[in-house]
């Protein structure tokens, strides 16, 4: 069901397929724990956030150089425009990188060359957004961004994402601050594994204007309530949610309550080669499992252009939003 639609929760570094790793790890000389494509296929069976973490870190090791964060980015905006996207905000983590000796350049220009053909290699728009890792500290997330300033004219705004239990909103306010007087736009992980409180904090706190995941605000009527008043646009992952245990099974994820009540939810893959699925996975998954109609579908897609950061260009947005509106479901 390839109905036009903007990806806003994707994170670069989930898109690495297992083939491809093994394929990197080839050409940089480096050995991953694994013997082969299956074995690393079968150590995709999550129990939690931090379990797909491990992995997820582990096989960054083969991303060292330019190319091979074009290659990544390339092989991701090829597999989205199949799946009917149109436009990508796509998260990337320059501290698990950084830490391992691969600078800031490398990572952002290997994503820029990728991302500065895609319109016209792939017909998807994209913007970046760089995430700091709330695992870290707050003063290693401001190094970063002092790191990226050069690199500023390519980058849309900031994220916060990895393990989010025991590490608050709170801890980055100071970065949010610097971020915002820079003119970056901002968003943030949030209610995923942590409480609902998490969400109201990095909305009164981090000022952010949409928010990753936000699963977790169906535990809390008033918060629904002002998310719904203030149309803040919540970024969901329904594949994700699945695999790492955030909802025991499709069948008993909220969005189908979370659209009644009126939120702004996007229908998004996080970590694509990691959960199962890439855009259209995600969309056939909730047109199958929770019995969303082709109006519930057709408002999934209006909204991802709504909530994408397009405000420097409105005459996009607009001919996107007419292509949703044209869309012809199959029959
Ligand atoms: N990093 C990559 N995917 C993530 C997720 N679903 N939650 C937190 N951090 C992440
Ligand atoms: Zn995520």
């Amino acid at each position: 069901m390839s109905i036009p639609k903007a990806e806003l929760h994707l994170h670069i570094e989930g898109t690495l397929e297992p083939e491809l790793a093994f394929a990197l790890a080839e050409r940089n000389g480096v050995t991953l724990p694994y013997a082969s494509v299956d074995d690393l296929r079968a150590a995709q069976a999550f129990d939690d956030l931090q379990s797909f973490l491990d992995l997820y870190y582990a096989c960054m090791a083969v991303l060292r150089t330019e190319r091979d964060f074009e290659d990544l980015a390339d092989a991701y905006l090829r597999r989205a425009a199949a799946q009917g996207v149109r436009h990508a905000e796509i998260f990337f983590d320059p501290q698990a990188h950084l830490s391992r000796g691969v600078g800031m350049g490398a990572v952002v220009d290997g994503l820029w060359r990728a991302l500065s053909r895609s319109e016209e290699t792939h017909g998807v728009s994209t913007r970046l957004i760089m995430c700091f890792l709330r695992d870290e500290s707050a003063a290693s997330a401001m190094e970063t961004l002092e790191l990226a300033r050069p690199y500023l004219d390519r980058i849309t705004g900031i994220g916060l994402d990895s393990a989010e239990v025991g590490h608050p909103p709170v801890k980055f306010r100071e970065v949010y601050e610097a971020a915002a007087a820079l003119g970056l736009r901002r968003v943030a992980h949030a209610g995923e594994e942590g409480p609902a409180a998490y969400i109201t904090e990095a909305l009164d706190v981090l000022g952010v204007e949409r928010v990753d995941h936000g699963l977790r605000c169906m535990e809390d009527a008033a918060l629904v309530e002002r998310l719904v008043r203030e149309r803040i646009p919540l970024t969901l992952c329904p594949l994700s949610n699945v695999r790492l245990r955030a909802v025991e099974a499709l069948e008993e994820h909220p969005l189908p309550a979370m659209l009644d009540a009126g939120l702004m939810c996007t229908v998004n893959s996080d970590d694509p080669a990691y959960f199962g699925g890439y855009a259209d996975d995600n969309f056939d998954a909730v047109r199958d499992h929770l019995g969303l109609g082709e109006d519930r579908l057709r408002e999934l897609a209006r909204n991802s252009f709504l909530a994408s950061f397009l405000e420097d260009d409105e005459e996009r947005r607009a001919r996107y939003l007419a292509e949703v509106e044209a869309y012809e479901f199959p029959r």
